[in-house]
């Protein structure tokens, strides 16, 4: 079999796994066309998968032996899904049955494909292939939503004729659609190579006396998803940060960690000039004390207290300011009513290059959540997306970001 040539797969590590349903037999050109592109590929097939599909003609097609069991039983040779989840640069699970959804959703590792995808460290791929109601049930749907909050992709499935004979959502994506989908993801990879992303997230808290502070619900995970995606694409990332309770290892990703909205300024300031592209995504207090007490305010002793504010400098208008041609500055603007106009005029405030508007009034968008309903806007229009995790939706975010480069 000639490989295609350059294609974005060459050379990529890929586990296929593969359930037990009719789709199994899709399984095979799936993974004929990994091949062609040049890949190499590791297949692991459930026991039901077995059912569906001979385990000969998949390792005849991937040359490797293919991986059901923890344990080669004549050899008693352990199968590593700690080694498998590590070569893997990327997992894709086609099809995917409602009950290994199920299983990867909460984490019951009872066979070979469900403990390599909890040890795989690469980006996930899960394409769905199950009869109509099956798919529409809330049980699965709510499966999908929780593997879309990991960061999982759902190659959702197409609508048509199915196995059981009647039509409806549920049939399996058309391998050569999986593998554009793959080919995008890879083609992606290295997209940032040598540039400078600075990132701001979280929320900044404004210190009243040593034991109180104004601060704000922001979780900072939408920061943090835009931070490691970046990374994932190859650029260098600074992302400073306010207090927080989620970490990131993505290498690439240099946290700096601030408290206040005049430490993250400060923060932002060293490195803003030598960035290429710039996202304010922290929930930056507007105000803080005027002066911060030095011990604690007791109750006793005082009337109720008066606390003064002053206004925090605004980090993305300070940004906006010093821009240069060919920098990259993007802003959110999470708002509750006229969020089109608040958002629109935020942008030219700003001098912003695009702005991420989403709604407290969408559900599953906003603080604490693992999803995400944007609009990115800028002045050539607004231009919505549907609700995702929010890796995805730093996914689109970054996207849109490039073609401005
Ligand atoms: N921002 C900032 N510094 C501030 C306030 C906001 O960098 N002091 C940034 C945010 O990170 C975000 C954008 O500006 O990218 C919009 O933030 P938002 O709080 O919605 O805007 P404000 O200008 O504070 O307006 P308002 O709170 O009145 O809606």
């Amino acid at each position: 079999m000639s490989a295609t040539p350059c294609s974005p797969l060459a050379g990529k590590h890929i586990v296929l796994g593969i359930c037990g349903g009719i789709a199994a037999y899709k399984s095979v050109f799936l993974l004929r066309l990994l091949i062609k592109a040049g890949a190499e590929v590791q297949v692991v097939i459930t026991p039901a998968g077995k059912q569906f599909i001979t385990p000969v003609t998949l390792s005849a097609l991937s040359q490797k032996p293919v991986v059901s069991e923890f344990f080669t039983a004549n050899t008693g040779e352990w199968h590593s899904h700690v080694d498998l989840g590590l070569w893997a640069d990327c997992m894709v699970i086609a099809p995917a049955t409602a009950s290994t959804i199920g299983k990867m959703a909460h984490g019951v590792a009872d066979n070979m494909l469900v403990t390599t995808y909890l040890s795989a460290k690469s980006h996930v791929f899960v394409a769905p292939a199950m009869d109509l109601d099956m798919m529409a049930h809330p049980s699965t749907q709510a499966n999908l939503d929780l593997l879309r909050s990991y960061g999982n992709t759902i190659i959702e499935p197409e609508t048509g004729y199915l196995a059981s004979g009647l039509t409806g959502k549920g049939r399996m994506e058309e391998p050569e659609n999986i593998v554009k989908v793959l080919e995008q993801h890879f083609a992606r990879t290295r997209s940032l190579e040598g540039k400078k992303v600075l990132i701001t997230a979280g929320p900044t808290y404004e210190k009243i006396d040593p034991v109180r502070f104004i601060g704000n619900y922001s979780s900072g995970k939408m920061g943090y998803a835009l931070a490691e995606e970046c990374a994932a694409r190859g650029a260098e990332v600074t992302l400073v940060s306010g207090p927080v309770a989620i970490t990131t290892e993505a290498p690439g990703v240099k946290v700096v960690k601030v408290e206040s909205a005049r430490e993250m300024l400060a923060e932002c300031e060293k490195v803003f000039a030598g960035s290429d592209i710039s996202i304010m995504c922290a929930a930056v207090a507007d105000y803080a004390p005027a002066a911060v007490a030095e011990s604690k305010i007791k109750r006793e002793h005082s009337d109720v207290p008066v606390i003064e504010l002053v206004k925090n400098p605004d980090i993305a208008a300070t940004l906006g300011t010093a821009k240069r041609q060919g920098q990259i500055l993007a802003g959110f603007a999470l708002e509750t009513d006229n969020e089109a106009d608040n958002a629109a005029e935020k942008l030219d405030r700003k001098n912003l290059d695009l702005i991420v508007m989403n709604s407290l009034r969408d559900k599953g968008a906003g603080f604490g959540t693992d999803t995400n309903k944007v609009t990115i806007i800028d002045r050539t229009g607004a231009y919505p997306y549907p609700l995702k995790s929010k890796r995805e939706v730093a996914s689109d975010i970054i996207d849109n970001i490039e073609t401005r480069l």
